[in-house]
């Protein structure tokens, strides 16, 4: 495995799931590990959301065990209770209350459906560093959501979602199913904290989750346009043409299918990854059924994901210094990583 495959960008938002995943209920304690750091969350009666470190500042028991109380979480242990600022409000049987009473809390912003924690310097805590988006409640879309949890470093996923040429192969029953994954032309642009790529495979045949919709002899101008982002967000604008005669830059066919697929894969320490995504259809392209075949699809396709990665991850650890060659399929993982590692490098120079 790679030197750095127990690192984790600090001054990130990560993802910590779906807002349906935290309700305003009593026992609504949500245990996450974000980046090797455990957290509790939950929200205030005012619906905002409170994350702290998941580790009581007296002897270390796990706030996810205690209780809600207004804006404030009780430990459950010997009952210290902790405003959502994480400073502690009541030692029970103790009338001084020492300033080192207190746990660390973690900036946290709502949007698109997602919780976002910010796992770094609160005061380098910019929204504007989340990823764009497009959530299930965006009113033009149909977005259906999902999660899965892969047991594999976030670098294999990384490099994963860098290389879509796996569709060919990983995913020949589902997503895939043809050859021009692999002959994609792909332009990759820098972005500030990722990588945009951008293609059109021309004439393709539909992918094999969706061929009994069509005529069998019936092709597609499909365009990719997807931003992966630190730690590894996976943000697609996915978009399906009946074939044109364009052989390069937009279809002249009809749009057939016009979506997006927003995935947030967060590392939860360095043998795990918490996947929360999504896929569905404009309102404009949508028809009954057709967002939830979308999400089925890719429902099947990330367990075909998470059986080879597991599966790869095992095989790194055992041999960190095993792979023996690359080629022409890394080049965007190694664009993406090198940016994962530039970070990191920069954050232990000046944490
Ligand atoms: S461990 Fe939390 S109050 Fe003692
Ligand atoms: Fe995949």
């Amino acid at each position: 495995m790679n030197h750095r495959s127990d690192m984790f960008v600090r001054n990130c938002w990560y993802c910590a799931g779906w807002d349906y995943h935290l309700t305003q209920g009593k026992t609504s304690l949500l245990a996450r590990r974000i980046a090797n750091e455990p957290l509790v969350l939950y929200r205030k009666p005012n619906g905002a959301v409170v994350a702290m470190e998941d580790r009581c500042c007296h002897r270390q028991a796990p706030l996810h065990l205690g209780q809600k109380e207004g804006d404030a979480l009780r430990c459950m242990y010997h009952g210290m209770k902790f405003g959502p600022d994480g400073i502690c409000i009541e030692i029970p049987g103790q009338e001084k209350i020492p300033p080192q009473a207190r746990v660390r809390t973690f900036p946290v912003v709502e949007r698109d459906n997602w919780i976002w924690v910010w796992m770094g310097d609160p005061a380098k805590a910019d929204p504007a560093l989340i990823p764009f988006a497009i959530g299930p409640s965006d009113k033009n879309w149909n977005i259906k959501t999902s999660q899965m949890s892969v047991r594999a470093n976030h670098r294999l996923e990384i490099a994963n979602l860098m290389d879509l040429s796996h569709l060919t192969w990983i995913h020949r029953k589902t997503l895939g199913g043809n050859p021009a994954w692999v002959t994609a032309k792909i332009k990759r642009t820098p972005l500030e904290r990722g990588v945009n790529s951008d293609f059109w495979m021309y004439s393709t045949p539909a992918p094999a989750f969706a061929q009994h919709l069509f005529p069998p002899a019936m092709l597609f101008d499909i365009h990719m346009n997807v931003d992966v982002t630190l730690p590894c967000n996976f943000i697609l604008h996915f978009e399906a043409w009946s074939a044109g005669t364009a052989t390069e830059g937009p279809s002249n066919g009809q749009l057939i299918l016009d979506s997006y697929s927003c995935q947030a894969v967060t590392p939860v320490d360095q043998d795990n990854v918490e996947y929360y995504y999504s896929w569905g259809s404009s309102v404009a392209t949508d028809l009954p059924g057709l967002s939830d075949m979308l999400r089925e699809g890719v429902d099947a396709a990330f367990l075909e994901d998470k059986a080879m990665l597991e599966a790869q991850h095992r095989n790194v650890k055992e041999r960190p210094d095993g792979n023996r060659l690359s080629i022409v399929h890394d080049a965007g993982p190694a664009m993406m990583l090198r940016i994962l590692d530039q970070f990191l490098a920069a954050e232990s120079e000046s944490p």
